[in-house]
């Protein structure tokens, strides 16, 4: 396994101007300056199962252009696009450069577009017919029989099991020796409540050994969600105020613009708790609350993040569901300037559709370090705003000394590490305002990821390619994550599929949110914050 830690350290050197962030540190950009060593995979066949659908040319094709743009693929590299749809392999490579141009901003044909593309191979077939995939196996063994072969599930969930199924039965699962190794990306949702997970589990383990398997979750391959760990870990001075004996509770928030768009067939069956807080919200939630691992290892984060997803207490009673979960529909309103129709009135949407658009939910963890520090998570489409961000709000201090002298109380700290689209981590707190007077007033330190390093952050799927190329699943959901993820989740669908018939709360599109949101904090003395 080749682990994350192996890039050597960064040499200090304080090249940019230090007015650009408040921190006093600023390091040059390790990848401006060519000094990281990056581990390059051994030869690679990437076989990319809906090879003709959107995730394939809006994510991977521009990722894997990126990659091989930054030199990060392996010399002996090749895709092989397999799919329903008829069209050769002159077909995937027109499709191909059509995803650069929409996509990745790439006009006309670069030597690095083009030199790729002469690597595509394009299969079409059914997912069925145990032939197509003799035919893969007969096109890996012509163009890298000596290698590595990684097989991309880009296709709807409801087909994972059957392919995986061929590909055991193809003989295609089995590495024959370490270079020829074998691994399957899968993509969300995997399942779709515990028992559908757990018995995909069950048959991705049938034909693949856990290292083989690499389940995505694009927020684990974004830059500021892997920051958590080094900013939690790589320093001293923020573990020891990590407790309930400094914070005062988290808030975690992923708020979209954008309404269902033309994903209804899909969206009417999941809602805003399966296709947002199963998995991602979860993921972010683990990373802010796990104890540090003893090293950085694969299984030693997955392992401390799978205790703290195991110390939410259930959501199982329905006195602790009225409380602590709050479901909503996004109704016409209007996002940014512009007017939009409500959810029911989307297309392919039903009228008397139920599925929320928005949850937000309280979650407590029974551990020594959380004790009494509830987690809020909110998400939600149609929100005013694109943003995702963990506030961590500590307890005010001891003693507000000054009381007497400054008019206004004493603000909270505040650490808020932004996500999206503001990529960094600010702090929050009190200062005195100049001027003869004893007055306070809260500041901002910030630090801005595109400020400190310049350049431009990876997009995820770029990071995740590559790990999964390399063989290192850090950053990708273990099965037992899953699971424990969907044992949350499910029995709060199952409430709501009983109360089906019970009107759901509704918000304007372009509001923050349902008034249950905010009654749920103000139960609790605390607001959710304005953003
Ligand atoms: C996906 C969800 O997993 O994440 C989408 O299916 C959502 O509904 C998307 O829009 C959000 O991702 P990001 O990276 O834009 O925050």
């Amino acid at each position: 396994m080749v682990s994350k830690t192996s890039a050597p350290s960064v040499p200090f050197a304080a090249s940019k101007p230090q007015s650009q962030v408040l921190f006093p540190y600023v390091f040059s950009n390790p990848l401006q300056d060519g000094l990281r060593l990056e581990p390059t995979p051994g030869p690679t066949a990437l076989v990319i199962f809906g090879a003709s659908g959107d995730l394939t040319r809006r994510k991977l094709l521009p990722a894997l252009y990126k990659l091989s743009r930054g030199q990060r693929l392996p010399a002996r590299f090749s895709v092989i696009g397999v799919s329903r749809d008829p069209r050769g392999d002159d077909g995937f490579r027109a499709e191909f450069r059509e995803s650069l141009r929409e996509f990745a901003g790439v006009q006309g044909e670069d030597a690095v577009a083009r030199s790729l593309a002469e690597r595509m191979h394009y299969l079409s077939g059914d997912f069925n017919d145990p032939a197509l995939f003799q035919r893969v196996s007969a096109t890996l063994q012509d163009i890298n029989s000596d290698g590595g072969a990684l097989f991309y599930l880009a296709i709807p969930p409801g087909a994972y099991a059957n392919v995986i199924e061929r590909l055991g039965a193809a003989g295609l699962s089995k590495a024959a020796s370490t270079e020829q190794w074998r691994r399957v990306i899968v993509e969300k949702p995997f399942g779709t409540d515990l028992d559908t997970a757990r018995e995909l589990n069950q048959i991705v383990h049938r034909h693949f050994d856990e290292a083989q398997v690499f389940r995505i979750d694009h927020y684990l391959g974004k830059e500021t969600v892997q920051n958590l760990l080094v900013f939690r870990f790589a320093n001293g001075m923020f573990e020891p105020i990590w407790n309930r004996r400094y914070i005062d509770h988290v808030q975690i928030t992923a708020g979209e613009t954008v309404g269902v768009e033309q994903r209804a067939r899909y969206y009417e069956g999941a809602g805003a708790l399966r296709d947002m807080v199963q998995n991602h919200l979860m993921q972010l939630l683990s990373l802010v609350a796990m104890e540090p691992p003893i090293a950085f290892t694969a299984d030693g984060v997955r392992d401390r993040k799978m205790d703290a997803l195991l110390s939410i207490q259930p959501l199982v009673d329905e006195a602790s569901r009225a409380t602590q979960v709050v479901r909503a529909q996004y109704a016409a309103g209007w996002v940014a300037g512009v007017e939009v129709p409500g959810y029911r009135e989307e297309p392919g949407v039903s009228e008397a559709s139920t599925t929320e658009t928005f949850v937000a939910l309280r979650m407590q963890l029974d551990s020594w370090r959380w004790a009494g520090v509830p987690f809020y998570l909110r998400t939600g489409k149609r929100l005013p705003k694109r943003t995702t961000e963990i506030a961590i709000q500590l307890r005010r201090p001891p003693l507000e000394i000054f009381k007497r002298v400054s008019p206004t109380s004493v603000a909270p700290n505040l650490l808020i590490i932004n996500v999206q689209p503001d990529e960094g981590i600010s702090v929050r707190f009190e200062a005195k305002l100049p001027g003869t007077r004893m007055q306070l007033a809260p500041v901002m330190m910030n630090f801005r990821y595109g400020t400190a390093f310049g350049g431009s952050v990876p997009e995820a799927y770029e990071t995740l390619l590559l790990d999964a190329m390399l063989g290192d699943p850090t950053l990708f959901a273990r099965h037992d994550f899953v699971e424990a993820s969907w044992a949350l989740i499910t029995p709060v669908h199952d409430a709501w599929r009983k109360e089906q018939a019970a009107p759901i709360p509704t918000y304007e599109a372009g509001e923050w949110a349902p008034a249950e949101a905010d009654a749920m904090m103000e139960r609790d003395g605390r607001r959710w914050r304005t953003l």
